[in-house]
């Protein structure tokens, strides 16, 4: 067996990491430029880290024109931002979108064109080079898990679909992993981004594919979970949870390079078509999933129910979490119209994900897959 296996993110991990920053930032260059969203930019967070960049006699300048998805356009004006500014180190701070759209903005500081020219789906990836400014991510939320992943997702806005670009070249140098800077994450925040670290390792774990390596740490980004998240909803300023569900986060997002599976094709187009937080869209239709690949993972969802020690299944124990953590059961109760399934499903099986999916999905299963989420019908 021939394959390619890469962990090599340096990772600066707990409480008090953030004053590793100024090292890593001198390590690589001189000047800063700081991505990170309208949300963190009103924060205490934000300030935390200028000052810890100031006090260490780094100039830093910062965008946070950045939406929530964040858009094509955004990332082209963010490079273009980099290059006026002189500044030779990015730092992405924030949740997912903040550090996909410092990739975005890295890559566009040296790249020509538009940043969808690099769609991965249309081979972009050979147009990538290694001159890329080095990224340092320093996540606010623990979910996507991007401070150790290669790729960015950003919204064509002529297409409205999202566009994945994916090269080693835009993966961060460094991640500045500290739980202090998680502690202010709202409870329903806690809940979607934790519900998408759950899907990215469990599907990860049951995708096709040869990947022990990603198996291993997928398998124990489970147990993180189950072990953290409920108290991390519950007591925001606990450490041990925050830590553990950032853990969790980095190592699906780690496994992941094995592959994802088919919530993850359903998601997608929940968020650029209906605009759910793309890891709500994950807390709903993961049951729906697991329930479809109920025969064609029955042996690695035995083997999560023993890591877990669970007494009830793995469905009782998904269902469970959701409920403990206010995710709701349906599409219809997150906001989506019935009126969107045609569209959804177009978008679904043009989706990537669902490739490595350990039952082969049709756009009718797929289909099938949000009637039964719209139904509330596992
Ligand atoms: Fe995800």
């Amino acid at each position: 067996m021939r394959t390619s296996f890469s962990f090599p993110t340096t990772i600066e991990f707990g409480a008090g990491a953030l004053a590793s920053l100024p090292d890593h930032v001198r390590a690589r260059g001189s000047r800063a430029f700081v991505v990170t969203d309208p949300g963190v930019r009103g924060l205490p967070i934000f300030d935390r880290v200028m000052a810890v960049l100031a006090d260490a006699g780094i100039v830093a300048t910062s965008t946070d024109a950045i939406s929530p998805n964040p858009l094509a356009g955004e990332c082209e004006a963010g490079g273009r931002a980099l290059r006026a500014s002189g500044a030779d180190v990015v730092i992405g701070l924030g949740g997912g979108s903040a550090l996909d759209a410092a990739k975005g903005v890295a890559l566009m500081a040296t790249h020509e064109g538009r940043i969808v020219d690099y769609d991965d789906a249309k081979g972009g990836w050979k147009l990538i080079r290694a001159d890329v400014p080095p990224v340092i991510c320093i996540p606010t939320t623990a979910g996507t898990g991007s401070e150790v992943g290669r790729s960015t997702v950003v919204i064509d806005e002529d297409t409205h679909t999202k566009v994945v670009v994916f090269s080693p070249f835009l993966m961060p140098k460094v991640a500045i992993v500290d739980p202090e800077l998680m502690v202010g994450m709202p409870a329903w925040l806690t809940a979607a981004t934790g519900f998408d670290a759950l899907t990215h390792n469990l599907e990860a774990f049951v995708a096709k594919g040869f990947h022990p390596m990603a198996d291993g740490i997928a398998l124990e980004g489970i147990a993180q979970v189950h072990t953290h998240l409920v108290t991390a909803c519950r007591k925001p300023a606990d450490l041990t949870a925050r830590g553990g569900m950032a853990m969790a986060a980095m190592m699906g997002a780690t496994a992941f390079q094995k592959g994802l599976g088919a919530a993850h094709s359903l998601a997608h187009p929940l968020g650029s078509l209906a605009g759910v937080h793309h890891g709500l869209a994950n807390a709903v239709v993961l049951p729906y999933v697991v329930a479809f690949n109920r025969e064609a993972a029955a042996e690695r969802y035995a083997l999560v129910e023993r890591r877990l020690g669970l007494s009830e299944g793995l469905m009782e124990w998904l269902l469970a979490l959701r409920r403990d953590i206010g995710i709701p059961h349906t599409l219809g109760e997150a906001g989506v119209s019935r009126a969107l399934l045609e569209a959804l499903s177009d978008q679904a099986i043009a989706d990537g994900c669902h490739g490595s999916n350990p039952r082969p999905c049709s756009r009718d299963d797929l289909r099938n897959l949000y009637v039964a989420a719209f139904d509330g019908n596992l």
